[in-house]
């Protein structure tokens, strides 16, 4: 009993320590690295693709993505310890033609030049998100979802992958032609 009580107590601090824009309460979690390499293959990035991380954390996926696969692509982030820690990671890499992070809302963020968008999120920031997805992301460019589905949004593709973190769910929806 005791030891349930303080691991809920460490996911509450957790919830609380990011809850940095009010109302947007995201758990400061990161994509384990072998799940990061099963949400590019899902997507299919290549070195065509523009990706736009939304929350962007350490840079993992972006950094991963261009590195391993040559896409280029933006990340946002509201934190700006991690969006310090990102840049630096890519310039260490030599990667920082390629990719670049910024300190932003993801809310604000001009998507039409993505080809494909990359979120770890919560399911009422996904929910939240899907209009401005609709709107601004052009026909035939992906969005993977790590855990969170879109609602009603039925996804193309969902995988299942372990880590040793355990079994995490991936979503791969495709904008559509029409909307
Ligand atoms: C669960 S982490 C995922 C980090 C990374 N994408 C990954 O998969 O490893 C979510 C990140 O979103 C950021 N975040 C939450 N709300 C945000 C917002 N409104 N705008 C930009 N970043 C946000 C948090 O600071 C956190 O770093």
């Amino acid at each position: 009993m005791g030891r349930a009580r303080a691991i809920a107590g460490l996911l509450l601090a957790g919830f609380a320590a990011c809850a940095r824009v009010p109302g947007q309460e995201v758990p400061d979690v990161r994509t384990p690295l072998v799940v990061v390499n099963e949400m590019l293959r899902l997507a299919g990035v290549s070195a065509a693709d523009v990706g736009y991380d939304l929350g962007s954390g350490d840079g993992r996926i972006l950094i991963a993505a261009a590195r391993d696969r040559g896409a280029r692509g933006v990340g946002y982030e509201i934190d700006p310890a991690l969006v310090a820690e990102s840049t630096d990671r890519a310039r260490r890499l030599g990667l920082a033609d390629r990719v670049s992070f910024l300190q932003q809302d993801l809310f604000e963020a001009d998507l039409r030049p993505a080809t494909v968008v990359t979120l770890y999120l919560s399911p009422d920031l996904n929910r939240k998100l899907r209009p401005k997805l609709l709107s601004e992301l052009r026909p035939g460019s992906r969005i993977v979802s790590h855990s969170f589905d879109m609602g009603d949004w039925a996804p193309a593709r969902t995988l299942q992958v372990s880590s040793n973190e355990g079994s995490h769910t991936l979503y791969l929806w495709i904008m559509p032609a029409t909307r």
